[in-house]
């Protein structure tokens, strides 16, 4: 496994790839802190791709004011140990400095699909997705790219971008990995006390209900989903809801009763104290 930290020195290294070897370039890019989830990303890259590339790099343009940028957690010897396990063959670690090095003033962004659940609550988060995810391809020029569905409106998302910008990038959408006790894997776990971590198991638990709520009511409301989540949710004193949603996917319309999509999203955010946790669950539906 190579570890690169220049623009340059990482498209030297794909481009002798590609003169050698007719095979794909896989890419999962993250903020590092790897956990299993992010390992799962790289191993179904493993089995897709002949070069898998993982980029690791806290995004700042993603972060909003009084977000946790500069706290957000750090571990490169772990992450590199980690990545190379799971048969990265590149790893990119580029400063901010070489990603930004003069103030940006083109910027990505994605509209419609931005404007609810976490578009909503962080305001130009995913600008700065889109357009760091954008360089990211141009860099990496990856012809698949991994994705979690644990950020399942970051995938709609990107998957706009890549159909409107006529990106030549397969998205590989993958499951979200998750704790023993259900908890869904996020580097912004560990920020949370021992009570708040205990109390975040009503994140999936609801999640489950809605689960089983939708096999015994056909036709469901959306309304009823956001009840039964927000309500399951208020049953932990340390939780503040930010938004719990139930809307088709990937449109990310609300729908009618009666008239649901083929496939629907039930997203929510909830605060732990400083901490953001975020959870889905995507379900196709019988008609
Ligand atoms: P990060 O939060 O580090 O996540 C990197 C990738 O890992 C994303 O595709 C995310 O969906 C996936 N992931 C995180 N937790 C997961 C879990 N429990 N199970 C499966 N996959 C999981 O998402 C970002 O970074 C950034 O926005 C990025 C795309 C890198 C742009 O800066």
């Amino acid at each position: 496994m190579q570890v690169v930290h220049s623009i340059a020195d990482l498209r030297t290294r794909i481009k002798e790839y590609r003169r050698k070897h007719d095979q794909s370039v896989g890419f999962v890019p993250t903020m590092g802190y790897l956990h299993e989830g992010h390992v799962s990303l790289l191993r179904k890259a493993r089995t897709q791709s002949g070069l898998v590339v993982l980029s690791i790099f806290v995004n700042p343009l993603q972060f909003g004011p009084g977000e946790d940028f500069e706290r957000y957690p750090r571990n490169t010897e772990k992450d590199l140990q980690l990545a190379e396990a799971a048969g990265a063959d590149l790893v990119f670690m580029p400063t901010v400095d070489e990603m930004y090095p003069t103030p940006i003033r083109t910027t990505v962004s994605v509209t419609g699909l931005t404007s609810r659940l976490c578009g909503a609550s962080r305001p130009g988060h995913f600008d700065g997705v889109a357009t760091v995810v954008s360089k990211l391809f141009h860099i990496v020029q990856p012809d698949q790219a991994f994705f979690g569905l644990k950020d399942a409106q970051q995938i709609a998302v990107i998957e706009q971008m890549v159909q409107d910008l006529n990106l030549d990038i397969e998205i590989v959408p993958c499951p979200t990995l998750r704790e023993a006790d259900g908890l869904a894997m996020s580097s912004r776990n560990v920020y949370l006390s021992e009570q708040e971590r205990k109390q975040a198991l009503v994140l999936s638990q609801s999640l489950e209900k809605v689960k089983e709520f939708i096999q015994s009511h056909p036709s469901f409301s959306s309304e009823e989903l956001v009840q039964l989540v927000s309500s399951h949710i208020s049953t932990a004193p340390l939780a503040t809801i930010d938004y719990v949603e139930a809307l088709g996917y990937p449109t990310l319309e609300p729908f009618e009763i009666g008239h649901h999509p083929a496939s629907i999203i039930v997203a929510l955010a909830v605060k732990f104290g400083k901490t953001r946790l975020i959870d889905n669950l995507i379900i196709q539906v019988r008609k």
